[in-house]
């Protein structure tokens, strides 16, 4: 039954690029759905955007020292782009500064205010009085109430996925200035979540028990269970939405009440732009409306947004969420901070035409039931294990066999033998097979499935050896190259939402313009034949590509360089004194010397006497350097020596400067060693310093 599907998927925060966390999770499940979807036959709205608001944005800004609408409009940019490059086929891409966004999150919030379904409050929130501002969600850290992680944020901790009020933290400090914040008294609106309990537990507990996905249901029942409390929606910010209401100056929509709402914002630019309505995706009950979204997202989408949809009173609800666990990277978490991360708009500068590698590799390892881990072996695995050693190799043959035996034109057959029958009826279930598999969101189980597709054509080819056969029986090699012709048309055919831009090729190298209409999802169980003696079709080419080893490594090598920089930072870089000024530098009188003569102290372990030629006299300096270095190992040395520092006797001996040392890498005294014998009294940037 063809009916209307409205997909969205999770609006990225525009404070950095997508990563394969983001698509494992959320984008590349949405888009094999809404490919699905439309290729059986449905009407379907696959909606996103970038979500621009919220604190994040505002932190990242001031540390730039730019506008938060320069940093949205920066990532708005490449997020988009590469989207686009990596085949996501959202039908409108938006953004929630636009400006119909505004008007329609602003009337919702009105609509919802003139109906009293907020409670206006005026209450003590955290205030950072050093930076004169409230303090919102990400600008507090603090403990978790939850579970004790000390570095949860104000609206939500990141370990245990919580999601509360900033008051509720446990030593509570600003992320502004670190100060620990007062309290101060200001007005906000709130969503009554708890009048909305008994609908909440109606809806999700009962009637989606079944059918939701059990991390979603469970992260649900336990949000309910635990007893549902107002939450405001407005923010003391100036990032965001102005709250549309009297006394709401100074004030913006909270960017969970805002964002989502972007979703209803998307779909009505898309509609403009192609004259369509919008409503009857977001209004008709028979309409069906996905979210997908990842882990952390759960309560804004099962519990929060739906309560405001409910409270607004004209819209559908979800049918389901299906969420997504977490993805890792070579075993450890995905971080933007830390650069710990496969970017996808470098992705597909270093594997440029090999956008489905990585859609196939995440789909297999996607983190549909627990959080799950890429490496990049696996990768490289997927590709040239499966890709390339099953998939395109059946094509590569197929395709090569034709071209040969019968100049591309699709043989006639003559009677099936039992195993030709058995594989057209298996192929015929194919299309079901997949799709009971993707209905349930099972999109690891669908994508091996359409690999066992080729694997069975494979098999086929094998067990049957045509090349073999061609030299006793022509007859019966044209039978076996049709019934190899029909596997290799339904793969084209459901590939589409697995590995499109192969897909897109497979399709024209069978030479699928030239059927008198097009194949669909359907045909592959219904269609008796699929490609038909006498069909033309094309040359060979390769699908699937060989990755080296050596692309892996460099890979491997850049996520090492990003774990030795973090490293670096972990380790303490509190200077051990305090800071001076470039005067104070000026004053030091730095010279190249060479040590001409050295001797031990008498009756002291650590101390040499040293004479230094310094270019414009000959000193005596005692320095404590013995238990590093003999006599002998520093004579004819050259080393900087600060000239101007006051004489000092030390055991009776006046030294009169000192041998700059520093530590190398594996822990050595060593000397600041001049490259040349000249003065050093010029610095880096070239300023004199004397
Ligand atoms: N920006 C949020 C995130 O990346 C997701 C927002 S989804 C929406 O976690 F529903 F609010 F749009
Ligand atoms: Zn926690």
């Amino acid at each position: 039954m063809s009916r209307k599907y409205t997909i969205t998927a999770a609006l990225p925060y525009t404070n950095g690029p997508i990563h394969i966390g983001h698509l494992a999770g959320v984008y590349i499940p949405a888009d094999i759905y809404a490919r699905y979807k439309r290729l059986t036959g449905n009407d379907v709205a696959f909606i996103c955007g970038s979500d621009e608001h919220g604190v994040p944005i505002t932190i990242k800004a001031k540390k730039e020292g730019v506008t938060p609408q320069d940093i949205v409009n920066k990532y708005h940019a490449i997020i988009k782009q590469s989207f686009e490059d990596f085949g996501i086929t959202f039908d409108n891409y938006s953004r929630t500064s636009a400006k119909i966004h505004h008007e329609t999150a602003s009337a919702f919030f009105k609509t919802l205010n003139d109906n009293n379904q907020f409670i206006e409050e005026t209450s003590k929130q955290l205030y950072d009085a050093e930076a004169n501002q409230f303090l919102a969600d990400r600008f507090i850290i603090g403990t978790c109430p939850k579970c004790g992680n000390e570095e949860s944020y104000g609206d939500q901790c990141e370990n245990c996925g919580t999601s509360h009020n900033a008051t509720d933290l446990i030593n509570p400090k600003s992320a502004i200035t670190g100060n620990v914040p007062s309290l101060k008294e200001t007005k906000h609106w709130f969503l009554p979540l708890d009048k909305h309990e008994d609908f909440l537990k109606q809806w999700i507990l009962k009637d989606h028990k079944k059918d939701w996905k059990s991390n979603v249901y469970g992260q649900c029942k336990s949000w309910i269970d635990d007893g549902l409390r107002p939450r405001a929606v407005t923010r003391d910010l100036d990032w965001g939405i102005p709250v549309p209401a009297p006394g709401g100056e100074g004030k913006v929509l909270y960017v969970w009440f805002d964002a989502p709402i972007g979703y209803i914002s998307a779909t009505k630019e898309w509609a403009k732009r192609e004259g369509k309505d919008w409503k009857p995706y977001w209004k008709d009950k028979n309409t069906k409306l996905l979210h997908f979204i990842g882990k952390d997202n759960i309560v804004f989408h099962c519990i929060i947004f739906p309560a405001m949809l409910k409270a607004e009173g004209s819209y559908i609800l979800p049918d389901n969420v299906p969420a997504n666990e977490f993805l890792n990277l070579e075993g450890n978490k995905l971080s933007t901070s830390k650069n710990w991360a496969v970017w996808l708009h470098e992705y597909l500068k270093d594997f440029p035409d090999q956008q489905d590698v990585l859609r196939y590799a995440l789909t297999a390892n996607a983190p549909e039931t627990k959080d799950n881990d890429f490496t990049w072996k696996d990768f490289q695995a997927r590709n040239n294990n499966e890709l390339v050693a099953i998939f395109g190799n059946f094509i590569n043959r197929v395709v090569v066999l034709t071209n040969k035996y019968y100049n591309g034109v699709v043989p006639e057959s003559s009677d099936f033998s039992i195993l030709d029958e058995e594989t057209l009826k298996t192929l015929s279930a194919y299309p079901e097979v997949i799709a009971s598999s993707l209905e349930r969101y099972r999109f690891r189980e669908a994508g091996q499935a359409l690999m066992n597709l080729a694997r069975l054509g494979n098999k086929y080819l094998a067990d049957e050896e045509p090349w073999k056969v061609i030299k006793q029986d022509e007859i019966r090699t044209k039978t076996i190259m049709f019934v190899a012709l029909q596997i290799a048309s339904a793969l084209a055919t459901l590939s589409e939402p697995f590995l499109p831009f192969s897909s897109a090729k497979l399709k024209t190298i069978l030479g699928f313009k030239n059927l008198a209409s097009p194949l669909n999802w359907k045909d592959i169980s219904a269609k008796n034949i699929l490609l038909p003696t006498g069909h033309q079709i094309g040359n060979a080419e390769l699908l699937f590509s060989k990755i080296e080893d050596h692309q892996i490594q460099a890979q491997l090598d850049k996520l090492e360089a990003s774990r030795k920089i973090n490293e670096a930072e972990d380790k303490t870089t509190t200077p051990q004194k305090d800071m001076i000024t470039f005067d104070d530098f000026t004053k030091l009188d730095l010279r190249v010397g060479t040590i001409i003569e050295a001797k031990k102290m008498p009756k002291a372990k650590k101390l040499l006497v040293l004479k230094v030629d310094t270019g414009i006299d000959v000193r005596t300096i005692v320095s404590g350097i013995a238990g590093s270095f003999t006599a002998e190992d520093v004579i004819g040395k050259q080393v900087t020596v600060l000239v101007n520092l006051a004489p000092r006797t030390l055991r009776g001996v006046e030294s009169e400067g000192m041998i700059l040392m520093t530590a190398s890498e594996d822990g050595k005294l060593v000397f600041v060693n001049p490259d040349a014998s000249t003065s050093l009294n010029t610095v880096a940037n070239g300023l004199p310093i004397s």
